[in-house]
């Protein structure tokens, strides 16, 4: 008998992962779109934020460089200006829609340490409701903070499990889980206390799935590069960043894993592009994929342009298809830093 779960989730598999293109994360909460709406002086309500996911959604062209949307719940039942519900609209242009299905950030302890434990309960029912409104991956974000005392051997071994759980109850139900571990980018740390969080924490996340039977084979991997803090004194170079993300990620994802898509986590556009691109030309073979998901360094120049106003449109699209183009070129290697002057 065929397993029809395993098959859609393959199928999936085989839709978003592909050379040259990426996943779009378009999945800020409330909260945070709250906050990016703020910083271009629009205030923000429920259609304003229609109006932002429409801008980024249907930009002529996404589907040349973009083949998956993560998209937070509001946006499911919204439409584009023409009167399209956005998983359809992007259906219609080969664009998987997706989920974000974490409910947030939590405060367990006295370490300023947060953790996702919110949006187990229930998922399952949730899945299947995101799956009727042609969701058909999701994603779960879970963080970790380096400071002194942080992150915290209990931190890293809840996020595993929770990672891990949320993960095996996506596949049960079709769903393509994208996992999360974001080491956050915040704070003055060197690049290699970034190493060696990085690789605590994915060694402990690939233990707990594999503890969980989660079928590698069909999950991403959503993924923080190794990068000085951003307050950090000498951030490491272009170069550095590259080939320890890569050393690591060779090091500790295993093979069978399809695809890794970096999330940008506060680096700048310019950066996010740069460190992708020459993790791609350091002449080494991956077994996996390795693309992006970004949030803000695609959306952020968009956003800048836009300003909340229809006669910026045009032009803001067009800024967020020159970065979906650019990173696109830096998933084979081919970006180069004259570029950045076409736009
Ligand atoms: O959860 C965070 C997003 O999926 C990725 O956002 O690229 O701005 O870090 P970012």
């Amino acid at each position: 008998m065929v397993n029809l779960t395993n098959e859609e989730l393959k199928q999936t598999i085989k839709e978003i992962v592909t050379v040259g293109k990426g996943i779009l994360a378009a999945d800020e909460s409330v909260k945070t779109a709250t906050k990016r709406l703020v910083a271009i002086n629009t205030e923000s309500t429920e259609e304003t934020r229609r109006q932002y996911r429409n801008m980024i959604l249907t930009s002529p062209g996404i589907e040349k460089y973009i083949l998956g949307v993560i998209l937070f719940e509001e946006t499911l039942s919204q439409k584009s200006n023409d009167g399209v519900l956005f998983p359809e609209f992007l259906a219609k242009l080969g664009i998987v829609p997706g989920i974000k299905v974490d409910k947030g950030l939590e405060d367990i302890n006295d370490k300023d340490e947060q953790i996702t434990t919110k949006g187990l309960e229930g998922l399952g029912e949730r899945l299947e409701e995101y799956k009727k409104m042609g969701c058909r991956f999701a994603k779960w974000r879970v963080v970790y903070l380096i400071s002194k005392n942080t992150p915290s051997d209990e931190i890293i071994e809840i996020n595993a499990q929770d990672l891990a759980r949320y993960a095996k109850v996506c596949q049960e139900h079709g769903i393509v889980p994208i996992i999360e571990p974001e080491v956050l980018i915040d704070g003055t740390h060197s690049i290699d206390k970034s190493e060696e969080v990085n690789e605590k924490v994915l060694i402990k996340v690939f233990e707990a799935l594999e503890e969980e039977e989660v079928d590698i084979k069909t999950l991403i991997l959503k993924t923080s590069m190794i990068i000085s803090g951003n307050q950090a004194n000498n951030r490491a170079s272009v170069d550095e960043v590259a080939k320890r993300t890569a050393q690591l990620l060779k090091k500790v994802v295993p093979p069978e894993l399809p695809s890794i898509n970096f999330l940008s986590g506060g680096q700048t556009p310019l950066e996010a592009t740069a460190h992708l691109n020459r993790i791609h030309t350091l002449g080494k073979e991956f077994p996996w994929n390795v693309s992006f998901s970004y949030a803000r360094a695609l959306q952020g120049p968009a956003l800048k342009v836009w300003q909340g106003k229809d006669e910026n449109l045009l032009a803001a699209q067009k800024a967020f298809i020159f970065r979906a183009k650019l990173n696109s070129l830096a998933t084979k290697g081919k970006y180069k830093e004259e570029m950045e002057e076409e736009v």
